[in-house]
């Protein structure tokens, strides 16, 4: 699966970024995610796949187009073929707001894996912990964070003063990164996506050193599909903020809302795709760059079983009878 769908996968968020990425800038945080979902949904009905979307745009009757359950590519079209049975999960446009304002880091991002190989997390919050594989199984959800710090800090070698924590900047914060003041290390507030800033802490050079907080739960699965295949660690627990989404949970078969989460129990797959390509300029990835009639992307693509990380440059000359590649 993994040798014969990666490149089809990529070919999806490459094209996902592509079409996002002119609308950055605009302040339309709806109409950039839109542009995202449709081009996604489009090409990825054209891959030889009888893919179920597990993690989307909403539910059913909220999403018009990548709604959880939905079934995509080929085998959702014809019966007569048999099609690779795929879970998928999408993030179209990780950081709406982040390519509505052309600030760094929105990526057009998705996971696929053998069926049941990605949990059906609901579309809550999740409170995370997220290392790099030196601190794999040091660190601790429930421990305080000066605990943690320290942990990270011996499996790094440096001093709690030299580490860099990556932490949405919401109020629910305050008391998390006033301990993270307290115990002496230093802090990158980001305005959204710690799906990316997760993946920056699980690669070496990147500066980051982990991610701590509350943020989305589905991101929180796309995260560890990407960390299972980088050696990364997450931990998380789901976190019930609104009204109903107990219920809902409990109708999706999530009854102990003390669980932690471990990367394996967040994405089980022995067979992993993980896919995500820079609409913006970012940590890891650059944005989308046109130039006349070609385009640049920078993506990455992870598989678990076949261990291969590929950071993808790709030149798209489609629309370009003459081709002139610059190196750059
Ligand atoms: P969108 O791409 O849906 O705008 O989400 C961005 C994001 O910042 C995620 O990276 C993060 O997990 C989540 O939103 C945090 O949610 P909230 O903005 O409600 O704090």
């Amino acid at each position: 699966m993994e040798r014969d769908l990666s490149h089809e996968f990529l070919r999806v968020v490459e094209r996902a970024a592509i079409a996002t990425a002119h609308t950055m800038g605009q302040g339309n945080r709806k109409m950039s995610d839109q542009v995202a979902v449709e081009e996604m949904r489009r090409v990825m009905d054209t891959l030889a796949i009888d893919g179920t979307v597990v993690i989307g745009e909403g539910e059913r009757d909220e999403a018009p187009m990548l709604y959880v359950g939905e079934r995509v590519g080929l085998g959702s079209k014809q019966n007569q073929v048999k099609y690779q049975e795929i879970d998928i999960a999408v993030d179209p446009l990780e950081g709406t707001n982040l390519c509505a304002t052309g600030a760094a880091n929105a990526i057009a991002v998705l996971a696929a894996s053998d069926a049941g190989g990605l949990l059906h997390a609901p579309d809550c919050y999740m409170e995370k912990i997220i290392v790099g594989p030196a601190c794999k199984g040091a660190v601790e959800l429930d421990a305080p964070a000066k605990d943690n710090l320290k942990a990270i800090a011996r499996r790094l070698d440096r001093d709690v003063e030299d580490l860099v924590v990556i932490v949405l900047d919401r109020p629910r914060h305050t008391d998390l990164i006033s301990d993270i003041r307290k115990a002496g290390a230093r802090i990158r507030l980001i305005g959204d996506g710690d799906l990316s800033a997760g993946i920056s802490a699980a690669v070496l050079g990147t500066g980051v050193h982990a991610v701590m907080g509350i943020g989305g739960a589905p991101e929180g699965v796309l995260t560890a599909a990407a960390l299972r295949c980088l050696n990364g660690e997450i931990q998380a627990r789901l976190v019930v903020a609104k009204e109903g989404q107990r219920e809902r949970m409990e109708k999706m078969g999530i009854t102990d809302l003390k669980k932690v989460y471990m990367t394996e129990d967040l994405a089980p797959g022995r067979k992993m795709i993980f896919a995500a390509c820079g609409v913006t300029d970012g940590n890891l990835l650059k944005g989308v760059r046109y130039f006349g009639d070609g385009t640049r992307t920078s993506s990455l693509l992870l598989t678990l079983e076949d261990r291969k990380v590929r950071f993808v440059d790709t030149v798209h000359l489609e629309r370009r009878p003459d081709i002139k590649v610059r190196f750059f």
